[in-house]
């Protein structure tokens, strides 16, 4: 009766303060969002080093939309810039950053024992109320709550990169997340201007479950020879009206990411030939060529934008 009074005092207009732990490209993605809706954000990275990184990214970032936003006028934009990134507080001791919160997005490498360490931690370190949320892109939110206390109070949050430019959030309940906290996440991502769905906590969700085996596959024609990369992407942007061809979309992503993914479901559904791991993205990985993020993948990047070479 405690637990269930306590978490619907968590109520829908009560999350101003959150936490972000991760500050990679879809955790600085996230504390930039919710910080450019008047959020106050923590965002959490294991040193300074990482945590500066993060934070030009999400500058950038900001100057983008801003010049998006504001067109020619310079000093709204400027303005706009500086608030958000005033709301925005670095720290390197996540028990310390979640002590105000009330949302906590974790957005660390897709490792469940590492997750599994650090939302135990903040599980001792955050109040009752604080709701906990993974932007896992793969595994099971169930899994990863499973060391805490608080599985009423937890569910999935997942992000798409770009995170300031895409417009979904899948919002994922488990079987043990209360009404009141979906309703919280659904309500928090409405805020933030996101179109949410909602999903049950199967592999991948809606998007990376037809997803990933959709760029596996477009690899596989590729390694089979049956048509050149630029041709599949070609053809995938003109002839189904994606934005980026599969290719090109697999090194935006990012080989490390996408490898691991099929890795941990081909583990789980031996069965299942679309979860099948590519032989050249595994190379490609053994190799460092992650894609857009280092350079090269399929591609290679010139000032990690746009290909230039096949
Ligand atoms: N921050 C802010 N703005 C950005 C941005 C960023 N990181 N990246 C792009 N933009 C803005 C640009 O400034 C530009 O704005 P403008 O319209 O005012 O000029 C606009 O977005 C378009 O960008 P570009 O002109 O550089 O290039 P594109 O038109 O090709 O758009 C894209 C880029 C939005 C990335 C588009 O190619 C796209 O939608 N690609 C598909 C992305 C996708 O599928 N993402 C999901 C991946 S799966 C995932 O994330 C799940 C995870 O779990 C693996």
């Amino acid at each position: 009766i405690i637990k269930r009074s306590l978490s619907t005092s968590t109520s829908r207009n009560a999350i101003s303060n959150i936490t972000v732990i991760g500050g990679g490209l879809m955790g600085s993605g996230i504390a930039q969002v919710a910080a450019a809706t008047g959020l106050n954000v923590t965002l959490v990275e294991v040193n300074a080093d990482l945590l500066k990184k993060a934070e030009e990214r999400i500058a950038d970032s900001l100057g983008r939309v801003a010049k998006k936003q504001y067109k020619d006028d310079k000093s709204a934009a400027a303005k706009f810039v500086d608030e958000t990134r005033s709301r925005i507080k670095g720290n390197t001791n996540p028990e310390d950053a979640v002590k105000d919160s009330d949302l906590v997005v974790e957005a660390i490498v897709e490792k469940l024992e590492v997750k599994h360490d650090l939302f135990k931690k903040l599980d001792k370190a955050a109040p009752e109320k604080t709701i906990f949320a993974s932007n896992t892109s793969s595994l099971s939110i169930g899994d990863i709550a499973s060391v805490t206390n608080r599985k009423d109070r937890f569910g999935g949050l997942h992000f798409f990169n770009p995170v300031p430019v895409m417009k979904l959030l899948e919002v994922i309940r488990t079987s043990e997340t209360s009404q009141d906290t979906y309703t919280a996440m659904m309500e928090w991502g409405k805020s933030i201007g996101k179109v949410c769905i909602t999903c049950k906590d199967t592999p991948g969700f809606v998007v990376n479950r037809l997803l990933v085996p959709y760029l596996a596959e477009a690899i596989r024609m590729m390694e089979r020879g049956d048509a050149s990369a630029r041709d599949i992407d070609t053809a995938m942007k003109l002839g189904a009206g994606h934005p980026m061809g599969p290719l090109e979309l697999a090194d935006y992503v990012g080989h490390d990411t996408n490898l691991h993914i099929l890795e941990g479901w081909h583990k789980k559904f031996p069965d299942n030939p679309l979860f099948v791991p590519c032989e050249s993205e595994r190379k490609l990985v053994q190799e460092g060529k992650l894609g857009v993020k280092t350079g090269e993948g399929y591609y290679k990047y010139n000032n990690l934008k746009y290909w230039v070479e096949n």
